[in-house]
């Protein structure tokens, strides 16, 4: 289980114009204690079963959970399922008036690997969680939301076996036309049939996913028009870098051999030949590819930069209106309230935009922002809760359709840039990017 906690994390994401330019890399933030726990196994929910044997394995969760929005989750009551089919949990344990709430909820509910990084006892979605889904115990990730796409087979294979695979699947997970554009268009691959993806095993650990299967899967490409496998990205340190980011590497008037001088401190005499720092260069590093031990820049910036967001594998960020959902089939069927436009958020438009829940359970705070509006999946999905992803170029712009267009560098740089340079300290980069992903922010200050 230590294991979890040296896991690499791999928040892959980023645009791929701006690969060209620079990045705002954003730290994953403080990962807090692992506690060492005993997971139960969650048995599969069933594909049938009786209303009496459903009913039991809610009895005790229905102890505090005194009312719900759909019981099932499903609106239509020919969906027969218990609360621990989908979450897991303790049914058997009951709430009784004068016992510690607390208490008894340790005994009914799986509990978090990482408590403070869940900020338990409380249930809303945590704000900026980036790869803490990875890190948990899958049993964890399966009571918080049975619909994560590491479990989903578990809590809805038994009826929907076809479509959670194809969710797997999807480019909305697995990202793979950036990865495919941006590795070929910086020189890490040199072909352009895609063959990164993003996807996870159960466990958290990144994982090659296989298309659907064909007729005749030696023609998946040419017959079909099908990826045949998505790999990983590798691991950063493996990649010898390609020979397109020499370019912003820093050449500088002491332009000197790279390679380390091991166990001979200052031989080249670098400490007496300062640089002056942060300023532009302007000659090339005389590095060549894969020389110097030096690692492939672009590589580790798509695993650490945030531009494409993170994908149906992840979170959102929790943080701040159009930001607010959960990850898996629940991305797109579990409604947060994300957007006071009816023209992009329908009747949910009245529930407002800071993520907080109307539901009927007693125990969800109303007051706390990350949770869903309701228990309830529906099909009658927002334009904003697609939006909740679908509003920076990577992961395609489709906030043309609600009417908006992007800024013009340059015909709109009158009303982007301050009138005066503006120098942001490291501080305030920081606090800009967390609101805007968009590295551009920083560079023209504009914070
Ligand atoms: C002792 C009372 C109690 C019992 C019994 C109980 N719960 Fe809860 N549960 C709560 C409370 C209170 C919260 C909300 C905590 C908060 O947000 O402050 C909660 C939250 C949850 C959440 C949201 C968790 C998260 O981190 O997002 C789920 C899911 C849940 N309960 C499912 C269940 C299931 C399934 C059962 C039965 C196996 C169950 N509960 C039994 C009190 C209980
Ligand atoms: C079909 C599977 C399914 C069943 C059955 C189900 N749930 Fe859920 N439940 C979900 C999903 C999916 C979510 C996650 C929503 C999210 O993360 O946005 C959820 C979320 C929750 C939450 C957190 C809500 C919040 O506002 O944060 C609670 C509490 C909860 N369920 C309790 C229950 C109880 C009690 C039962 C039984 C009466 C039950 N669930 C039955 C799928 C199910
Ligand atoms: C026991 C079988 C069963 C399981 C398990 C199950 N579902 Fe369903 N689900 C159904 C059926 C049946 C329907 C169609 C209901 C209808 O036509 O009204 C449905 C419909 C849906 C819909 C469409 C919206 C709706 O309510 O009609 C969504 C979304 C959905 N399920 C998601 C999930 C997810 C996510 C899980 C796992 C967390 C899950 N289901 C588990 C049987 C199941
Ligand atoms: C969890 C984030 C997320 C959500 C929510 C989401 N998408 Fe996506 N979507 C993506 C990503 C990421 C891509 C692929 C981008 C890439 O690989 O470059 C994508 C791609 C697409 C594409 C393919 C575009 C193309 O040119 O191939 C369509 C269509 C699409 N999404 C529609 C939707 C709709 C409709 C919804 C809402 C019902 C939605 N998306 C919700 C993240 C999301
Ligand atoms: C990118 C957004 C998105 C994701 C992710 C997603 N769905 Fe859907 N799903 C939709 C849309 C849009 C519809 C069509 C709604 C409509 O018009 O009836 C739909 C329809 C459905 C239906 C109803 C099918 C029917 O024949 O009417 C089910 C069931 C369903 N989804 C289950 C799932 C499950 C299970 C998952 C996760 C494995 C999932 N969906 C993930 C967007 C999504």
């Amino acid at each position: 289980m230590i294991n979890k906690q040296l896991k690499r994390l791999t928040t892959v994401s980023t645009a791929l114009c701006l690969l060209l330019i620079s990045f705002c890399t954003l730290g994953s933030s403080a990962n807090g204690p692992y506690v060492e726990r005993h997971y139960d196994p969650i048995p599969a929910a069933p594909r049938t079963q009786s209303v009496a044997s459903a009913d039991e394995k809610s009895a005790g969760c229905l102890s505090c959970h005194t009312d719900t929005d759909s019981k099932s989750m499903h609106e239509s009551p020919g969906v027969i399922l218990g609360c621990i089919d989908c979450h897991g949990g303790n049914a058997d344990v009951f709430f009784h008036e004068g016992e510690d709430e607390l208490h008894v909820l340790e005994e009914a509910h799986v509990l978090p690997s990482y408590p403070s990084d869940w900020n338990f006892p409380h249930s809303a979605n945590p704000s900026g969680s980036y790869t803490l889904l990875n890190r948990e115990a899958k049993e964890f990730v399966r009571f918080v939301n049975p619909s994560d796409l590491r479990v989903a087979e578990d809590a809805c294979g038994a009826c929907h076996l076809s479509t959670v695979q194809a969710a797997k699947r999807s480019i909305m997970a697995s990202g793979a036309l950036l990865f495919g554009a941006a590795s070929y268009a910086n020189g890490i691959l040199p072909f352009k049939k895609y063959i990164i993806g993003e996807a996870y095993d159960e466990d958290g650990g990144a994982s090659a996913i296989q298309g659907p299967p064909l007729a005749n899967p030696d023609k998946a490409w040419e017959e079909h028009g099908v990826l045949p496998i998505l790999y990983p990205l590798p691991t950063w340190e493996n990649v010898p870098p390609g020979d397109v980011f020499r370019v912003f590497e820093r050449g500088g008037r002491n332009l000197t051999n790279l390679f380390p001088e091991t166990g001979l401190p200052n031989s080249l005499g670098l400490l007496q030949r300062l640089e002056e720092p942060g300023r532009p260069d302007f000659r090339q590093s005389n590095r060549g590819p894969g020389t110097g031990g030096r690692i492939s820049v672009p590589v580790l910036n798509l695993h650490k930069t945030r531009l494409n967001d993170p994908l149906m594998w992840f979170l959102g960020t929790n943080d701040n209106p159009g930001d607010y959902r959960t990850s898996g089939c629940g991305a797109c069927h579990v409604v947060y309230a994300n957007d006071r436009d009816p023209r992009h958020s329908g009747p949910y438009a009245e529930v407002g935009h800071t993520g907080l829940s109307k539901t009927v359970d007693p125990t969800i705070s109303k007051e706390e922002e990350g949770h869903p509006i309701k228990h309830s999946f529906t099909r009658a999905i927002p334009t904003a809760q697609c939006m909740s992803c679908h509003m920076h170029q990577p992961n395609m712009f489709v906030n043309t359709f609600l009417g908006y267009t992007m800024w013009d560098y340059e015909a709109d740089a009158p009303s982007m840039f301050p009138k005066e340079q503006k120098y942001p300290t490291d501080h305030e980069i920081y606090e800009a990017s967390l609101t805007n992903p968009e590295s551009g922010c920083c560079k023209r200050a504009l914070v």
